[in-house]
């Protein structure tokens, strides 16, 4: 078994949600809701409408409050993303520093817009307006949850041309 599959709404992967689900046994529903959709989207990379319906069906959680824990926090997806997850900050001190600049090339090396994903399903392209806490690295990108910073333009093509090797799975 991969790290992450593609959802498909078979048995293997209503069972692999009940088996998270049953990690959870005796904890209060809704205190586990949210640790457990982010294991779900660990698996899936999004949070798949099937596996809320079984987490719904389970713990008697109307698909209503499912989906706005899903919509309220930024982090949680409902569409699958790539298997690489490159933020561009675009925070303060990174704008300032030539953010806009790198998003650009971003933009055209990968020919996806920002909140896109490759058609080959390699890339997924987010920027961020907010700040990833390590400005003195700016400009800089986050790419599976490493800071890679300060970046020229051509550094940030290699860096996507032969990004790091990294758990599959990994999301932002
Ligand atoms: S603004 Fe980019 S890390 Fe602070």
């Amino acid at each position: 078994m991969s790290l992450t599959d593609t959802w498909t709404g078979s048995e293997a992967d209503a069972a692999r949600v009940s088996a998270v689900l049953d990690g959870f046994e005796g904890a209060d529903p809704m205190e586990s809701l949210v640790p457990a959709l982010h294991r779900i989207q660990e698996h899936y990379r999004y949070v798949p409408e099937g596996a809320a319906r079984i987490i719904s069906d389970r713990w008697h959680i109307p698909m209503t409050d499912i989906f706005a824990v899903v919509t309220f926090y930024s982090d949680f997806r409902t569409e699958p993303a790539g298997r690489n997850m490159l933020w561009v900050c675009e925070g303060a001190a990174c704008y300032f520093m030539g953010g806009p600049e790198l998003g650009r090339a971003a933009r055209e090396h990968l020919e996806i817009g920002y909140g896109e994903t490759t058609p080959d399903g390699e890339w997924t392209l987010k920027r961020a307006d907010f700040c990833f806490g390590a400005c003195h690295l700016a400009p800089l990108v986050e790419l599976n949850h490493e800071i890679h910073g300060p970046l020229t333009e051509d550094e940030l093509r290699s860096l996507v041309d032969n990004p790091p090797q990294h758990q599959e799975g990994s999301e932002g």
